[in-house]
């Protein structure tokens, strides 16, 4: 249960690359002073740094070292640990169910079931819980999308067992990040997000996210793999989860670390200033075993979500995985094209070149340098996607089954009017 006193200080467990089973990596603490200041404080255990085949939680952040590490930025939450705990949608289905709106972040990080994002675990005591190795199945998925409606709605939830029942079912799967419902569920063997259509949805989502990812494997982009199901009339959209594999043994986990966490900026707007798709592309190379294929995959995506005007593409929206030891970028996730208004500028969420967040062609190809992609490979990429996107994307939508209705609603998003804009070049310039 979750505590009534704030829980302050919790132990971190971590599956090594190779097993499924918990091992305990270390203890956390946050401690807030009269001043209201937080300090988050982590420590590797002396057993966990004495395994041959220990791993960083985060190799930059938190190297395997025997020193006591401390952070007074985001509220004291290492960007690891955060990557880990719920967000928008897991936080209002704990809250839903513990009753009380205002739990501490290690309450959060308690709380949220051991499905959540990457190869971390919490727990009280010093030697990880036995696993639960329950998981819901694609046939509660009826259930769990009422459920998902009535949090949306903030209904009360009904107290008979039924309802109970589906709130068990959905704390199975509450603890992947983002805002749109979803739970998580096992099909075929492996481990899927699946994310629901909200009831005030402007257009089918399951359906046209699904179609952005084809589309965006049509751009060569790497992708992960989804398909859709249909619930009553409803669609949802079953992402395979690339952070898990299922062996005989149970499932392999694999550590992830979101670009937020990379560009060690906060999720607030006045941090926005960190966002930024070039820092990025500078830290995936360092952190990557395989920048010369990572960093120009991550310029693709850069100018994909230009060219459907994603301008959700946020750094939770990017991250890096290892499941052995060494890390690469993720597949590509949560594409989502934004019919906006203005079509003459739109900005992405991170900064894409030299004139900021500005999703043009010239912007994108700006410091194509640093993604390590040559001016004319960066001409060349431009050219093409732009051209898949403007040909594809009305085929692949309807191929999808998304309507008419709907193509009509989103079709401003793809290659809008400012992508190729004039700009005004200075008169006397160099
Ligand atoms: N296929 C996947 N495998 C593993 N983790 C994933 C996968 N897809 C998404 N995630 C993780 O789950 C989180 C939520 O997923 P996603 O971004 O698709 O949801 P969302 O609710 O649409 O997000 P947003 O708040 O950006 O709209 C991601 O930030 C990422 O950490
Ligand atoms: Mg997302």
């Amino acid at each position: 249960m979750i505590s009534k006193d704030k829980t302050q200080e919790c132990f971190v467990y971590i599956v090594l690359p190779g097993q499924t089973e918990f091992v305990t990596a270390g203890r956390f603490r946050l401690d807030t002073d009269r001043h209201g200041i937080t300090t988050g404080r982590f420590v590797y255990g002396k057993s966990y740094l004495a395994r041959a085949e220990a791993v960083p939680i985060d190799p930059i952040e938190l190297k395997l070292a025997t020193a006591i590490y401390e952070t007074r930025l985001l509220k004291g939450i290492f960007g690891a640990l955060r990557d880990a705990s719920p967000d928008y949608w897991g936080r209002r289905v704990i809250e839903k169910h513990a009753g009380k709106p205002q739990l501490n972040e290690i309450d959060y990080l308690l709380y949220s079931p051991d499905d959540r994002a990457g190869a971390l675990g919490f727990g009280t005591r010093p030697e990880p819980p036995t696993p639960r190795r329950k998981f819901n199945r694609t046939i509660d998925l009826q259930k769990l999308q009422e459920f998902a409606d009535k949090i949306i709605a903030d209904e009360e939830l009904p107290q008979d067992s039924d309802a109970q029942q589906a709130q068990e079912l959905m704390l199975e799967g509450t603890s992947m990040g983002g805002a749109r419902p979803k739970a998580v569920v096992e099909d075929d063997g492996a481990l899927r997000i699946a994310k629901f259509n909200r009831p005030d949805d402007k257009w089918n989502h399951a359906r046209v996210e699904r179609a952005m990812l084809e589309l965006a494997c049509a751009c060569g982009i790497h992708t992960a793999e989804n398909r859709l199901t249909t619930i009553g009339d409803r669609d949802a959209l079953l992402v395979k989860r690339f952070d898990r594999e299922n062996t005989d043994k149970g499932y392999r986990r694999a550590r992830m670390l979101s670009a937020l966490t990379l560009l060690r900026a906060e999720d607030t707007h006045t941090d926005r200033s960190k966002w930024s798709y070039v820092p990025l592309a500078e830290e995936l190379r360092r952190i990557s075993a395989r920048p010369k294929e990572d960093a120009p995959e991550l310029f693709k995506r850069m100018c994909f979500n230009a060219l459907i005007s994603n301008n959700d593409d946020h750094p939770r929206n990017h991250a890096v995985i290892a499941l052995e030891n060494e890390w690469s970028l993720s597949p590509a996730y949560d594409l989502i094209p934004n019919p906006q208004i203005s079509i003459e500028r739109r900005d992405l969420a991170l900064a894409c070149g030299d004139m900021g967040r500005y999703a043009h062609a010239d912007n994108l190809r700006s410091q194509s340098a640093r993604f390590l992609v040559s001016t004319d490979d960066a001409r060349a990429i431009v050219d093409s996607m732009e051209q898949t996107v403007r040909d594809r994307w009305y085929g692949i939508a309807r191929r999808e089954g998304i309507s008419e209705k709907d193509c009509e609603t989103i079709r401003g998003a793809f290659v809008y009017g400012g992508f190729r804009l004039e700009l005004a070049r200075p008169e006397h310039g160099p």
